[in-house]
């Protein structure tokens, strides 16, 4: 049975006032049968550990280099996000895939970086409208999928995959429920794959793209889905939570 795992992704958003106190809100009204996480910007993540500290609300990053230190100007390495409580990080998300046009070879490493120094990796991937249209979908989250190294990753509990397809990412459009759900399994039996059956079971995958609270019951109720990372509805209380406890009711 995998406990559902519903994460916040600030982005490039908020301020040190209002990431505590949205942080404070959210730590607050965690229930139990749901892992509960928030990745703020690197500036303010200290000061959310902080806010935060003692509840069960895991904290995570958005980003982290591959290195674990040295004269890499302007990176934050792992063991840096380690040092403040960092629990997560994420790799591979579209964003930076796309806008900071990050290459496999260098996803494949951060995401080596993170879970080799003992954090959860959330793995991103996600096809384009253009592949989609396509019908590269598949073979997409297949080749991201390969970014990851199964003879360095060996815990299924630090490793979350998140399914996040591009047109669906802030734009208010997300995934139907079957669409999720035809995708998720491809994600399992691709880990099941990579690893073994008994590993992909236990792997948490989670869907984000315009994730609601509107559409959270029926994405979230998906048998392959397990979670969901949020960007737009993380950065209220009442959106995120009332996503939580979604996730929450359906257990
Ligand atoms: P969104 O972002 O919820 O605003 O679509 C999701 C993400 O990029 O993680």
């Amino acid at each position: 049975m995998r406990t559902k795992f519903i994460a916040g992704n600030w982005k490039m958003n908020l301020t040190k006032t209002s990431s505590i106190e949205l942080a404070r809100g959210i730590a607050r009204a965690i229930p139990n049968n749901v892992e509960v996480g928030i990745a703020p910007p690197f500036v303010y993540i200290d000061a959310v550990a902080s806010a935060i500290s003692g509840s069960k609300l895991l904290l995570g990053a958005q980003d982290a280099y591959c290195e674990s230190g040295g004269a890499f100007t302007g990176e934050i390495c792992v063991p840096m996000l380690k040092d403040l409580g960092v629990r997560f990080c994420l790799s591979g998300h579209s964003e930076r895939r796309h806008i900071l046009h990050e290459t496999p070879d260098l996803v494949s490493k951060k995401a080596r970086a993170i879970y080799s120094a003992g954090l959860i990796v959330i793995h991103c991937v996600g096809e384009t409208l253009l592949e989609r249209d396509s019908n590269e979908t598949l073979n997409v989250v297949r080749s991201q999928l390969s970014e990851l190294q199964p003879n360095i990753i060996t815990d299924p509990n630090r490793l979350v995959i998140a399914y996040e397809p591009v047109w669906a990412i802030g734009t208010g459009r997300n995934a139907t429920d079957q669409q999720a759900q035809e995708v998720h399994a491809f994600v399992r039996q691709t880990l099941a794959q990579m690893w073994n059956p008994d590993f992909a079971a236990r792997v948490r995958i989670q869907y984000g793209g315009s994730l609601k609270p509107e559409n959270a019951k029926g994405l979230l109720s998906q048998p392959d889905v397990d979670g969901g990372l949020i960007g737009g509805a993380s950065l209220k209380a009442d959106s995120f939570l009332a996503i939580v406890n979604a996730a929450a009711a359906i257990g």
